[in-house]
């Protein structure tokens, strides 16, 4: 008997980490009230786009070719002028603090430490002058071009003096999208709205109500210098009075271009010939986005929008991908449409509820193996080689499996 048993491990614990970013899905929805899970996981109106998001990548298969020998080792691209270890960055997503006090500085951290970045987001929980001082890498920064030139010159001075390394402006934000996950929660503006209910579901998450209560990581920190419910106020207040729909225009896009020296990105982009115009200005790249599915529900998906903007760029900048991706073969098959890279909002956000900036680490390692494993099964030695010939279009359209059809059964 105990030598059948001889060489196996033996474990007391019934849980074990998660395996993949479904399983941190999971997790963080356990972790969190369920109010902040609402906020980070909900789309807009019926979620179409979110589900569109994940679903399209199955309208391509990839192609296995054998005995190539290849190992799958090369994982490295160039993004913004740098080199990444792997085809992966940080989305930018507001308030990374609520979610674990970390925050984005427990972000940027866990992303320099595997060789890539995150972006900071205008709304985040950390300033840009705090990510800086806490990280060694140039990270880069999000802006969102509300407000009068006088604001953004403000804001990208100070990314400018904090040493940020590119910046990412986002345009799919003329007004928040119509969140209604977070309106049946109590997640309103300026602050959330509590119910006995609702204090009763974060005290049964001790560790998240402790690091909120201690660090108080709730408020835009570009915007005010201090924590607590009234300042998360005034943040939040400060930001939206910003926000004036009115001011965006491709003028102001020209402006910015000229006005911030180094590589620059324009984020939220699925149309083909804001894609032209935006590289007629000079941009470096877009990232072809839908916010997640967060703006504007039944739109196009954003791996769907992909192959014709990088049809209409022509190779005159890069592209980044971003929303849905939640595997390393999303992100194999969208370097293969064309894509340099790709970028994540929630599954980062998942590791970070989870376990702070080792979840973080932890999901971006997911990705690192998931990406290096699919190459070698296909046969392919490097991203650099990936193109369309590697995949097959399917007409079937057969869905993938839904992440809540897997909790479910789990
Ligand atoms: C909680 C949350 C907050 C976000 N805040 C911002 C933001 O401040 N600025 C921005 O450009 N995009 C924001 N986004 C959108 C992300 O940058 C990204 O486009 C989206 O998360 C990608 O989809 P995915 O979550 O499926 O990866 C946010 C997304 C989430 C989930």
């Amino acid at each position: 008997m105990i030598k059948a048993l001889d060489g196996m491990r033996f474990s007391l614990g019934k849980r074990r980490p998660p395996i993949n970013v479904d399983e941190y899905r999971a997790a963080a929805q356990r972790t969190l009230p369920e109010m902040v899970w609402t906020f980070m996981e909900n789309g807009a109106e019926d979620e179409d786009v979110v589900q569109r998001n994940r679903s399209d990548f199955g309208r391509w298969q990839l192609r296995q070719r054998v005995l190539t020998g290849a190992t799958g080792k090369d994982l490295a691209v160039r993004v913004g002028g740098i080199t990444l270890s792997l085809p992966l960055v940080l989305s930018p997503t507001g308030l990374n603090g609520l979610f674990n006090w970390e925050g984005e500085v427990g972000a940027a951290r866990a992303a320099e430490a595997a060789g890539i970045r995150h972006i900071s987001s205008t709304g985040a929980s950390y300033s840009l002058e705090e990510v800086a001082r806490a990280t060694r890498a140039a990270h880069w920064f999000q802006l969102y071009p509300w407000g009068d030139r006088s604001f953004m010159d403000e804001l990208v001075g100070r990314a400018e003096r904090a040493g940020f390394g590119a910046l990412f402006i986002t345009v799919d934000v003329p007004v928040v999208g119509n969140r209604e996950g977070e309106k049946r929660v109590g997640m309103t503006l300026p602050l959330p709205t509590l119910t006995p209910q609702r204090l009763f579901n974060g005290a049964l998450r001790p560790r998240w109500t402790y690091g909120y209560l201690k660090h108080q990581r709730i408020t835009l920190r570009n915007f005010v210098n201090d924590g607590g419910a009234s300042a998360a106020a005034r943040s939040v207040m400060a930001q939206a009075g910003f926000m004036r729909p009115e001011l965006l225009s491709w003028e102001n896009l020209e402006w910015l271009r000229e006005r911030w020296s180094g590589p620059a990105f324009v984020k939220g982009i699925t149309e083909p010939e804001d894609a032209r115009r935006v590289m007629d200005l000079g941009y470096d790249g877009i990232a072809v986005s839908n916010h997640g599915g967060r703006q504007l529900d039944k739109m196009t998906s954003a791996v769907g929008a992909l192959p014709e903007i990088v049809d209409a760029v022509e190779g005159r900048g890069q592209i980044l991908l971003d929303g849905g991706v939640r595997r390393g073969s999303d992100v194999v098959k969208a370097l293969c449409l064309g894509a340099t890279a790709c970028m994540i909002g929630r599954p980062f956000l998942y590791g970070l509820a989870v376990g702070g900036r080792h979840g973080v680490a932890d999901v971006i390692e997911i990705f690192r193996s998931e990406i290096e494993r699919t190459l070698v099964l296909m046969g392919c030695e490097s991203v650099s080689r990936l193109d369309r010939s590697w995949l097959r279009e399917d007409d079937s359209r057969v869905p993938l499996r839904s992440p809540d059809l897997h909790t479910w059964l789990s």
